[in-house]
């Protein structure tokens, strides 16, 4: 059944999450007035009210809303605390909470800014993949855990219904795109990796107009800065799928752009793909694109207000193909004169609708 809520969770986070979120809610405000912003307190915010980075009184605010719109979080000063209090717990608590265990990464390169990556712009124009990283099982929540000081362990496990669902959700991604799906394991090496590449042959056979291939994931990575254009669609596991992600958010010019919605349970979650960024924070130098654009996908994926996500697309398109720019790419604007010109550019587009 459609989530007929007409409230939103804002997480504000760490670092420079409350920056880059400012931004956001003014183009909530902008549109889609209708909707009610509810702040709910995750990571070290939690930690410094309720000494629980994910505590009851934010998940009883979870329960009626529509979506869970989210910065980042974490923070130096809460690195040395016990695993269980640390910020980025309470985040794994938050998704496995919602059951958002299919995470969608797009990396897409800007014709205007195939340039300004650290690779040639030739291998990385046209560029235009989705990392659909597993997001609730693996190493990242696999039992036993532990450590005692002289040994410690994670382990990696996942069972065969977690690797059919998140196989399902990127071959229907690949299906609406370039039907070209990739999936990365280390079956070489791994047993949990065998069970995931031999499940998604399996999955496969309901999709026969994809086109599926395999690849270890140290070949993955390399072959991300070789020739990224090659890929379509990627289905990882979840610590593949986080580092590979960020590998391939250099391809677009900047960390600072790559936005993520994290799908599977009635409630969407919404988050850009860096972090907190703390050595940056409180000095107007975040770009807020990667968060601006995780509310567009919030817009599409669990509002069913395309039209609004499309705004949002085409004034970001439009703000970084004039080169104005936050200093991750080597411009000289500050977060909010970013956010306002995005803002700016929607306004516009809400007085001269295109028929
Ligand atoms: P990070 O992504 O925060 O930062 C890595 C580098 O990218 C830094 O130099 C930072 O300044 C830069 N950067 C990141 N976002 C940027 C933006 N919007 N604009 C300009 N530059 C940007 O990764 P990190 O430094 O490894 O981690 C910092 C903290 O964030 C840690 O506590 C980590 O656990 C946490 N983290 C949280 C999330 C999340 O909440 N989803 C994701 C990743 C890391
Ligand atoms: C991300 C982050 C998180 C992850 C951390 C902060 C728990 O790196 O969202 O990519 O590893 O999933
Ligand atoms: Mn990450």
């Amino acid at each position: 059944m459609k989530n007929l809520s007409k409230k939103i969770a804002i997480i504000e986070g760490d670092g420079i999450g409350p920056e880059i979120m400012s931004e956001a809610k003014k183009l909530i405000q902008l549109l889609i007035p209708e909707y009610e912003l509810i702040s709910v307190d995750l990571g070290g915010k939690a930690i410094d009210k309720y000494n629980n980075p994910f505590p009851v009184e934010s998940q009883g605010k979870l329960k009626d809303v529509a979506a869970v719109l989210m910065s980042a979080i974490g923070a130096p000063q809460y690195d040395n605390l016990a695993r269980e209090l640390r910020p980025e717990t309470g985040l794994l608590g938050l998704r496995k909470f919602l059951g958002a265990f299919a995470n969608i990464r797009p990396a897409f390169v800007y014709p205007a800014l195939a340039d300004l990556s650290s690779l040639k712009s030739e291998i990385v124009s046209g560029v235009d993949l989705v990392v659909v990283r597993e997001l609730t099982g693996g190493i990242y929540f696999g039992k036993p855990a532990m450590n005692d000081g002289t040994r410690a362990l994670n382990t990696m496990v996942y069972e065969k219904y977690e690797i059919e669902r998140i196989a399902k959700v990127a071959f229907e991604f690949a299906m609406k795109r370039g039907k070209r799906l990739c999936s990365v394991d280390k079956s070489n090496v791994l047993d949990v990796s065998q069970l995931w590449r031999d499940t998604v042959i399996k999955v496969s056979k309901a999709y026969p107009e994809v086109e599926l291939s395999h690849m270890y994931v140290d070949n993955a990575a390399m072959q991300l800065v070789r020739n990224p254009k090659q890929f379509d669609v990627i289905v990882t596991s979840n610590l593949f799928g986080d580092i590979l992600s960020d590998e391939a958010s250099m391809l677009t010019g900047s960390i600072g752009l790559l936005p993520s919605a994290s799908l599977g349970g009635e409630i969407g979650l919404y988050e850009p793909v860096h972090g907190s960024a703390p050595d940056i924070m409180g000095k107007g130098l975040a770009n807020p694109i990667a968060m601006i654009l995780s509310l567009s996908m919030m817009l599409r994926y669990s509002l069913d207000k395309e039209k609004e996500a499309q705004i949002i697309d085409k004034a970001v398109e439009e703000v970084v193909t004039e080169g104005f720019l936050t200093p991750d790419l080597g411009g000289k604007a500050n977060t909010t004169e970013i956010g306002s010109a995005i803002y700016n550019k929607c306004e516009q587009s809400l007085l001269t609708p295109v028929y």
